[in-house]
């Protein structure tokens, strides 16, 4: 018997949970777990919100507070999501805990003094405005690879490439709105190219891995591997363990990984075996899985491997890393910024967690991306689930209470119908054995669904209701023959619905937890005891309802997004307003200045007297459109130098996102008219 660690990917602690995220590490890696405990093998299922990174920072930065409030707020709404879905972890820690700093500095040391990291003077984008380095999140532009709009400075979501953020064409900084400019700044790196060698060696032996994985990590071994800063300039994360460093943290994807081992750790901590960690992440026998979105690929199977190899304790490499594609919902991708997603939170208020468990099994995105229709979940819970399993539980069981008062024997023979169909579903089960050991989910619900619509066929054809009136040794053949089926779909059903096979169980007086080797036990006779009906069909009006909700709270977040109210900034005295030299200014020339699509270079008279100015006024008036206009200019700013001309003013100027415009005066006053 192998020991097993299970890992889905730690999610973010800056927002909750949705559907795709479920879909894509957390389900299929629960379901696995399940299996394993079927099967009676020693696993454990790790996890933990990864509780560091830029957006972490700039969501409490907006909000006023300290990054751990938001932490704190997510990581308990992700983990009552989790528990809503039955997604049952051993643990669920969260990477701002001090062990977990402890631990991440202690692999930075190591790699340091193993000779795995080097430091170097970079350039990285700066804000002048606000005064600050912007490392990757900060920054958002087009790709340099694929020229897709909207790519972060660490990684673009349209062709899943690690970006290098300096790169990126058309930055803008997601602090202020403005162009930042580059400066040097010292960073340490991994050595990422000294691994190779033996990060080849190592993927060389995962023949096994799944075929997206494998591509994934050929192309990118292809194309040589580089060194990659992992500290960065914020102050939210773990502290780069070096007085050089002050001010400086390690990057969020360097310590994540790192949570596996620390939230084990605090596992058996909780356990009182403080030392019990070991004996699965010190045992080269153990089998780790990771369970991970498409988009986690180069992190899990190329960096944090690496950073194991530079660790002076043999701590053990991934086994698998099964990653999957993403969920779409109703034909478009999934968003948080467009409230296009199914809160899982939301979710459990109007279904039974475990009728979503069923449905994103039975669709999911394994080999490709998926699509999660309402009309669909509706179909399947309602075809499937109540019209085939339900149906067959539902009529056996009520047959037998009818006839028998629920009493079920074991009959001395089985006649050929019998034996033939219980011997179908012995093959069946080998098949979903091996589909869970694959971790082909899909294949295993419609496997399991294949042995219930058997269950009925059997039934329709050994036609019970008749056969009664003539033959009660028969329909006893019949109930227990459905039973068997019913018991056997009890045991292989219970990773995808836990708590719904409880209940068929618990009917069955099958009290004890399911295992796989009870396929071939016989616990008859049974008495079937407070019958219930198991599931229940979903409405047109439930479907109708979250249809209409998912429409509309998109919509409202659009508006939302549009009239969002900024808060006021802090206030200030009569005499601060009195400092501002705001005047009415006419402009007398505008020429558009080369190279930028932004900025006009501009001669104003501001009343008897002519300055000149650069204003970011292009993309929304051609300088013909604005010569001649008398406007609201702010006199007494410090000049700035921009594109080589002294800027002497500011023309105010409205923005609401979509229009700007400039602010003139109601009636023709004089230029130079002082405004106050
Ligand atoms: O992509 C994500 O959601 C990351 N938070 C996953 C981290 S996985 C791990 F390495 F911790
Ligand atoms: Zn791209």
């Amino acid at each position: 018997m192998s020991k097993y660690i299970v890992t889905s990917a730690l999610p973010y602690a800056n927002g909750k949970l949705h559907i795709g995220h479920v879909a894509g590490a957390y389900l299929p890696a629960d379901i696995f777990v399940r299996y394993l405990r079927l099967k009676e093998e020693d696993v454990i299922y790790i996890c933990g919100t990864d509780e560091h990174g830029a957006p972490i920072s700039i969501k409490a930065e907006k909000e006023g507070v300290s990054p751990q409030v938001i932490v704190d707020r997510y990581h308990q709404s992700i983990k009552d999501s989790f528990a809503g879905l039955h997604i049952d972890f051993d643990n669920f820690s969260g990477t701002s805990r001090k062990p977990h700093y402890d631990l991440s500095q202690q692999f930075f040391t190591e790699l340091l003094e193993n000779g795995y990291i080097t430091s170097k003077i970079t350039q990285q984008f700066y804000d002048e405005q606000e005064a600050r380095f912007l490392p990757d999140r900060y920054v958002e532009g087009t790709c340099p690879h694929c020229g897709a709009d909207g790519a972060r400075g660490d990684q673009c979501d349209t062709c899943g490439k690690l970006i290098d953020s300096i790169t990126l064409v058309n930055p803008i900084s997601k602090v202020s709105g403005s162009t930042p400019v580059i400066r040097d700044t010292k960073q340490w790196y991994l050595d990422l190219p000294k691994f190779t060698p033996q990060l080849k060696e190592w993927l060389e032996t995962k023949t096994y891995w799944k075929e997206n994985v494998r591509n994934f990590i050929l192309s990118w071994l292809n194309e040589g591997l580089i060194e990659r800063a992992i500290t960065r300039d914020i102050n939210w994360g773990v502290p780069v363990p070096l007085e050089e460093a002050e001010g400086k943290v390690l990057y969020v994807w360097f310590d994540a990984p790192i949570g596996y081992i620390s939230s084990t750790i605090e596992w058996a901590q909780k356990l009182g075996k403080p030392e019990l960690w070991k004996e699965y992440w010190l045992d080269q026998n153990t089998k780790l899985v990771h369970f991970i979105g498409k988009d986690n690929i180069p992190f899990h199977t190329i960096m944090w491997p690496s950073f194991v190899m530079g660790q002076n304790e043999n701590y053990i490499f991934p086994h698998d890393v099964p990653a999957n594609e993403y969920l779409n919902l109703e034909g478009d991708k999934i968003s948080t910024s467009r409230n296009w997603a199914i809160w899982v939170d939301e979710f459990i208020k109007y279904f039974d967690g475990e009728y979503l468990r069923y449905v994103l099994a039975a669709n999911a995105p394994e080999k490709q991306d998926n699509d999660f229709l309402w009309k669909d979940f509706q179909n399947k819970i309602n075809t499937e689930l109540n019209n085939v399993l339900g149906n067959l539980a539902n009529r056996v069981f009520s047959f037998s209470k009818k006839h028998f008062d629920g009493f079920v024997e074991k009959p001395t023979q089985l006649n050929e119908l019998s034996l033939s169909t219980l011997k179908q579903v012995k093959e069946l089960t080998k098949e979903i054995d091996s589909c869970y050991k694959e971790y082909q989910v899909r294949k295993a619900v419609k496997t399991i669904m294949d042995i219930a619509r058997l269950g009925n066929r059997y039934f329709d054809e050994r036609e019970p209701w008749k056969v009664i009136k003539t033959d009660k040794e028969a329909v006893q053949e019949t109930i227990y023959t459905s039973c068997e089926i019913l018991r056997v779909i009890s045991v292989v059903m219970t990773p995808i619905l836990p708590n719904f096979m409880f209940e068929l169980r618990k009917i069955m007086g099958l009290t004890t937890n399911a295992v796989w080797t009870e396929l071939d036990a016989s616990p008859y006779p049974i008495k079937l005891d407070n019958i219930v009906q198991i599931f229940h069909k979903v409405e047109d009006n439930q479907i109708e309802e979250q249809i209409k909700l998912l429409q509309e709270n998109s919509k409202a977040n659009q508006e939302a997004e549009k009239a969002s109210f900024q808060d006021i900034k802090a206030e200030i005295e009569f005499d601060d307003f009195l400092k501002l030299d705001i005047r009415i200014a006419e402009i007398l020339t505008a020429t558009k200045v080369k190279k930028t699509d932004k900025l006009l270079q501009i001669t104003a008279d501001i009343g008897g007297k002519e300055i000149e100015l650069i204003a970011g006024l292009a993309k929304a008036y051609t300088p013909e459109e604005i010569i001649g206009k008398k406007v609201v200019m702010l006199l007494n700013l410090k000049p700035r130098q921009i594109k080589g001309i002294l800027s002497q003013g500011m023309i105010l100027a409205a923005d609401d996102g979509d229009t700007l415009s400039i602010l003139t005066a109601h009636k023709d006053v004089k230029t130079g008219s002082v405004i106050g």
